[in-house]
């Protein structure tokens, strides 16, 4: 793995109106690394990722993108250098197909011109097999794998997953995992994922950090989360 640093977060301070969520976050992912971000409900994961991508405001605090500062920037133009975000609950069109979807991808991402479809569905095939159904109309997982094709087709750099297990059956949960894996073993792509899922975890991330009252609190390897006492300590099980 490459040791370049790809995301540089620095004290990011950031919340709703005046009252703070992210207390003064920093840490640095290297570029094809998979870090996951893990805590119990309501520690700022979500608010963490919608910084980053420039839903959220800041308050202070610097966010670099392979050395560019971007906090200030809109979340448009940060998409356009190669962050890519699938919100929590996916965010699709339902009512409209999953070709449909996929092409509404080429709209945020960075370079559309590079658009190349048949790469998204040798990761997820069942797309390439779905391309008239209706996206609302698809399995949990069949949904989340629609949600990660569609940010690829807009080559991002860089991919923020919030918590892709929700709503997909247990079963699914870990081949999603190593789907999120091959893409980044095969591309080199850099991947920041919040979630509670043990499996997915342990499936996917490289190192994973704990946040806490929007604070990073600790850091340990996806390993340590099998001892049955510290993932009850991180994760809302
Ligand atoms: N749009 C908003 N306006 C005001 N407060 C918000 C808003 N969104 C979230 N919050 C608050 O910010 C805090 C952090 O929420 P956030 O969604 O970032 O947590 P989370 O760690 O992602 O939780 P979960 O595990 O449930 O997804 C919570 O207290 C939440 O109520
Ligand atoms: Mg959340």
């Amino acid at each position: 793995m490459s040791a370049k640093t790809l995301l540089n977060v620095t004290d990011l301070r950031s919340g709703y109106g005046r009252v703070g969520i992210i207390n003064g976050i920093s840490l640095a992912v290297k570029e094809g690394e998979i870090l996951a971000v893990i805590g119990r409900n309501g520690v700022g994961k979500t608010t963490f990722m919608k910084t980053i991508i420039g839903e959220v405001p800041i308050f202070g605090g610097k966010i670099t993108l392979n050395g560019i500062e971007v906090q200030k920037l809109p979340a448009a133009q940060r998409a356009q250098l190669g962050i890519g975000y699938v919100p929590q609950g996916r965010g699709l069109f339902n009512s409209l197909t999953v070709g449909e979807n996929l092409r509404l991808g080429k709209l945020v991402g960075g370079k559309p011109q590079q658009t190349n479809y048949d790469r998204v569905y040798d990761f997820f095939p069942v797309l390439k097999e779905r391309l008239t159904q209706i996206a609302g109309t698809m399995s949990g997982g069949q949904q989340q794998q629609l949600a990660i094709g569609r940010i690829l087709v807009g080559n991002p750099r860089i991919i923020l997953l919030d918590e892709p297990s929700e709503g997909i059956q247990p079963n699914i949960v870990q081949s999603i995992g190593e789907i999120i894996r091959r893409i980044r073993d095969r591309e080199g792509l850099t991947v920041i994922i919040v979630e509670q899922n043990l499996d997915l975890i342990q499936a996917s991330a490289d190192r994973c950090i704990v946040v806490e009252k929007g604070l990073v609190v600790d850091e340990i390897s996806p390993e340590a989360l099998a001892d049955p006492a510290v993932a009850k300590k991180y994760l809302a099980i």
